[in-house]
């Protein structure tokens, strides 16, 4: 079976539209989502405008900044701290990758937590890891939700992740952890790496490395999550880490690319600025 994150972040994204079309009379207005793409790189542009495009999907006010791609370090800050006191923005949004002399650490550390709508303020990351109630990261989100919704029992089952980034292989690893699932993360330098993918019930996979996974990795009967997004050296097409055409007929589910965690990582995007307005509209007392 094909998950595809297309038609249920489509599902979703039509139930959070209903959601927010109480907002104006129950608060006055709708989410505001600001969203920072620096210069000019083809796939960010077009993440930047999947967002925006979903935005308005959901009824979520959407404001996306552009700024060229050597604005320096100090003004970007300073930008982020302007929408951090602006009282009418929810969520912020900077586009990554960023330019070389940005560091990213200080980027994200300098966005507001209560706006962090990527999940990855480090206070959000602790909270995540000690299980207190943070803005879980998109991707990952949206990879829970697609194996639940396809009725794959996360709990008692073996998960190999492969990756070990911030924003995707370490929080989805304590996301499968947390649904008790027994989980071990792979990258590539683990030794005979096909003996290990070949134990995962559930594969997750974000290389970033076109058809790195192979037929022979896959256990018969598993759960396959492809994160990847590259081009085909040969065809120049969109395609994920996975080899697609050799591993569906042996997975019990299986992701496509385009049309799979991508899709689920604008949704919950979505689901995350909706959270930060609430938690700002309707404080919980302490
Ligand atoms: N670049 C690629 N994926 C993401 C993401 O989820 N958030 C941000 N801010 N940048 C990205």
């Amino acid at each position: 079976m094909i998950i595809s994150g297309k038609e249920l972040s489509a599902r979703l994204k039509a139930e959070m539209a209903g959601q927010v079309s109480s907002f104006p009379e129950k608060y006055g207005r709708v989410p505001h989502l600001v969203v920072i793409l620096v210069g000019d790189d083809p796939a960010s542009v077009s993440y930047v405008t999947g967002k925006a495009k979903a935005s308005q999907v959901v009824g979520i006010k959407n404001t996306t900044i552009r700024k060229p791609v050597d604005i320096s370090e100090d003004e970007l800050l300073g930008l982020i701290r302007e929408l951090n006191a602006d009282d009418t923005v929810d969520g912020i949004l900077v586009q990554l990758p960023l330019p070389e002399h940005i560091s990213e650490a200080k980027v994200i550390e300098t966005i507001s937590k209560d706006k962090d709508v990527d999940g990855f303020h480090p206070l959000n990351v602790a909270a995540l890891w000690q299980k207190q109630p943070c803005t879980l990261p998109c991707t990952p989100k949206g990879i829970i939700k697609m194996l639940k919704t396809a009725g794959v029992e996360i709990k008692g089952k073996r998960a190999v992740v492969i990756g070990r980034s911030n924003i995707v292989g370490l929080p989805v690893a304590k996301l499968l952890l947390d649904e008790n699932a027994t989980v071990t993360i792979a990258h590539s330098r683990t030794a005979d790496l096909p003996s290990v993918t070949r134990e995962a019930d559930i594969l997750v996979v974000a290389i970033g490395r076109p058809r790195f996974v192979t037929a022979d990795m896959v256990k018969d009967g598993a759960a396959v999550i492809d994160v990847g997004v590259n081009r085909d050296p040969e065809t120049g097409k969109l395609c994920g880490d996975v080899d697609f055409a050799a591993i569906e007929p042996k997975a019990s589910v299986i992701t496509p690319v385009p049309g799979g965690v991508g899709p689920m990582t604008i949704c919950c995007l979505m689901e995350n600025t909706i959270e930060c307005f609430l938690n700002k509209m309707t404080p919980k007392k302490v």
